[in-house]
C-alpha cells in the first residue's frame, strides 16, 4: 500500500468534508449537520497525518486530552459566552501555527522562501494569539474600552511592524550569503526577538480598539489564524492545512466586511483610529422616563394590529427566547401580525439572536433585517425592545458627535408605541446614552426580561 497516495486522499476527502460543511452552516435546518460534516473532515486530516509520524501515540494522547478539554469547556459554556470561547479558539489556532513555524525554524533551512514563510507564520500567529486573548478580556469585560495612553500603542504597532520587516530582511540577506550556518546563535537571538515582537504586536493591535467594534475584530482574528494555518501548510507541504487554513482565511475576511459594513464602519477607523468615545461631542441625553407596569403593557399590546419584536444582549441574558416566542404565538392568536426586527450586530456573536430565536422554533421567515422593517416603522403600532439598547440607539442617525454615528440601526423611535424592556437606565455595550428611553413614545417596562415577558404572558392566559 501507497501510505503517501492514501494520506493525500485522505486529505482530499477532509477538504471535500470541509467545503461541504461550510456550506451546510449557511442555512439553519443544515448548520448542526454542517459543523458535524466538517468535524468529521478534520478528524480524518488528523488521523492520516499520524501515517508519517513514526510514533504517533504521543500525538494520539495529545489529541484525546485536547477533544476532552474542548468538548468540556463546549458543553459548559453559556450561550452568552459562545463569542469569548469563539476568541479563545481563534487564538489557540494562531498559537499553534506560531509553535509550528518556530519548530520550522529550529529545523532551520537557509532557503529565502522557507525563512520568509517561516516569518510571516509566527507574526501573523503571534499577533493572532495576543489579539485573541485581548478580546477575549474584553468580550469578558476584565478590560474595559480605549483611552488616549492605549492609543498611542496603535502607533506603536506600525513601529513594530517597521521592526519585523527590517529583522525579516535583515535575516534573507544573511541566509542567502550563507551566515546563517556561520553565525546561528546571533540569528537565533533575532529570531526570537521576533517571537516576542509578534505578541506585542497583537496586544498593540487590539488594546486600543474599543466597545462596540469588538465583532469586527474577532471575526478578523478568526481570518488571521486561516492565514496563519494556510501559510503553516505551506511550511509543512500539508495539502489538508493549506485548504481547511484558507477556508477559514476567506471566509473570516468576508464577515469582516460585512459586519464592518452592518456597523457602517470603516476598517481603517477601527484598526488603526481605535473605538474611541468622545464624551465632548457626545450630547448629554436628559429628560423623564416614563415606566409602565406588565399590567398596563398587557393592555397596550392586546389592543394592537401589528407588533414588531426587537431582541437585543439582554435576550440572551435573561434567556428569554422561549417566552419571547410564547408571547409571539399568543398575539397571533389575538390577530395580531407579529415580526421579529433582527439586526446583524444584536448580541455578542454573528447570528446570535437567529440562533437563540431558532433554537424556540421562531420561523426564520419571520426575522426582518433593518433595511426591511425600517421603511414601515411608522405603520407599526408596537415594537417590544427586549434587551436591545446600542442597535436601536437613535444617536446613530439623530447625533453627528455620537460614537455610534453613522452605524445603521433598527429605528423603533419612528413607531407608534415603543416599549423598552430592560433592568435599569444602564448604557449597552458601545457605552454610550440612549435618548430612545426619553422619547414621547416609548415606555420602560423595568425588570429581567424573561420574568417581565412571563407576566405578559400570563395576563394574555386570563
Ligand atoms: P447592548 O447594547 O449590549 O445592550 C444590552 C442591554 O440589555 C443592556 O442595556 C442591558 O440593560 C440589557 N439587559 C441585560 N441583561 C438583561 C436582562 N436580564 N433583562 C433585560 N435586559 C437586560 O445590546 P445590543 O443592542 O444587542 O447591541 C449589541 C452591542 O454589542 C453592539 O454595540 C455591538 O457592536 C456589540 N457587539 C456585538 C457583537 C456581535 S457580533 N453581535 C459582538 C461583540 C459586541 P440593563 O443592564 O439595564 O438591563
Amino acid at each position: 500500500m501507497d501510505f503517501i497516495f492514501l494520506q493525500e486522499l485522505g486529505y482530499i476527502v477532509a477538504a471535500i468534508l470541509f467545503i461541504f460543511g461550510l456550506k451546510m452552516l449557511s442555512k439553519e435546518d443544515t448548520a448542526a449537520r454542517g459543523n458535524l460534516v466538517s468535524s468529521v473532515g478534520m478528524l480524518i486530516a488528523v488521523l492520516v497525518t499520524l501515517i508519517k509520524v513514526v510514533d504517533p501515540y504521543l500525538i494520539l494522547l495529545a489529541m484525546i486530552i485536547g477533544a476532552g478539554i474542548g468538548s468540556l469547556f463546549a458543553l459548559k459554556v453559556k450561550m452568552t459566552s459562545i463569542p469569548e470561547m469563539v476568541a479563545l479558539f481563534n487564538g489557540f489556532g494562531g498559537l499553534s501555527s506560531f509553535f509550528l513555524a518556530w519548530s520550522q525554524f529550529i529545523n532551520q533551512s537557509n532557503v529565502s522562501f522557507i525563512l520568509i514563510l517561516t516569518y510571516m507564520t509566527v507574526f501573523i500567529g503571534g499577533v493572532t494569539f495576543s489579539g485573541s486573548l485581548i478580546a477575549f478580556f474584553k468580550l469578558s469585560e476584565i478590560l474595559k474600552g480605549s483611552s488616549n495612553l492605549l492609543n498611542n500603542i496603535s502607533r506603536w504597532f506600525l513601529v513594530f511592524i517597521c521592526f519585523f520587516v527590517l529583522i525579516a530582511i535583515g535575516q534573507v540577506i544573511l541566509s542567502s550569503a550563507g551566515l546563517l550556518a556561520i553565525n546561528f546563535e546571533l540569528i537565533q537571538i533575532t529570531f526570537i526577538a521576533f517571537l516576542i515582537a509578534s505578541l506585542l504586536a497583537g496586544l498593540a493591535f487590539v488594546v486600543p480598539i474599543g466597545g462596540g467594534d469588538m465583532p469586527v475584530v474577532i471575526s478578523l482574528l478568526n481570518s488571521l489564524s486561516g492565514i496563519a494555518a494556510a501559510l503553516a501548510g505551506v511550511l509543512l507541504s500539508n495539502t489538508a492545512l493549506i485548504v481547511a487554513g484558507c477556508l477559514v482565511g476567506a471566509s473570516g475576511l468576508v464577515l469582516t466586511l460585512i459586519m464592518a459594513k452592518s456597523m457602517n464602519r470603516d476598517l481603517y477607523n477601527i484598526f488603526f483610529v481605535g473605538y474611541v468615545s468622545d464624551s465632548n461631542s457626545e450630547e448629554e441625553v436628559t429628560g423623564e422616563t416614563k415606566p409602565i407596569l406588565a399590567e398596563d403593557t398587557y393592555l397596550i399590546m392586546e389592543a394592537a394590529r401589528s407588533v414588531l419584536i426587537v431582541p437585543g444582549y439582554g435576550m440572551a441574558v435573561a434567556q428569554a427566547q422561549h417566552v419571547v416566542k410564547e408571547l409571539g404565538d399568543l398575539l397571533e392568536e389575538n390577530g395580531c401580525e407579529v415580526s421579529y426586527g433582527i439586526h446583524p450586530v444584536a448580541g455578542r456573536m454573528p447570528g446570535h439572536m437567529n440562533v437563540l430565536l431558532a433554537e424556540a422554533n421562531v420561523s426564520y421567515d419571520n426575522l426582518l433585517e433593518p433595511k426591511d422593517v425600517n421603511p414601515k416603522m411608522e405603520t407599526i403600532d408596537v415594537v417590544v425592545v427586549i434587551g436591545a439598547n446600542d442597535v436601536v440607539n437613535p444617536s446613530a442617525t439623530e447625533q453627528p458627535g455620537s460614537p455610534i454615528y453613522g452605524m445603521p440601526i433598527i429605528e423603533t423611535h419612528r413607531a407608534k408605541t415603543v416599549i423598552v424592556l430592560k433592568r435599569s437606565m444602564s448604557s449597552g455595550f458601545a457605552g454610550v446614552q440612549n435618548p430612545l428611553f426619553f422619547k414621547e413614545n416609548t415606555r420602560m417596562l423595568f425588570g429581567d426580561a424573561k420574568e417581565s415577558i412571563a407576566k405578559l404572558v400570563s395576563e394574555f392566559k386570563e
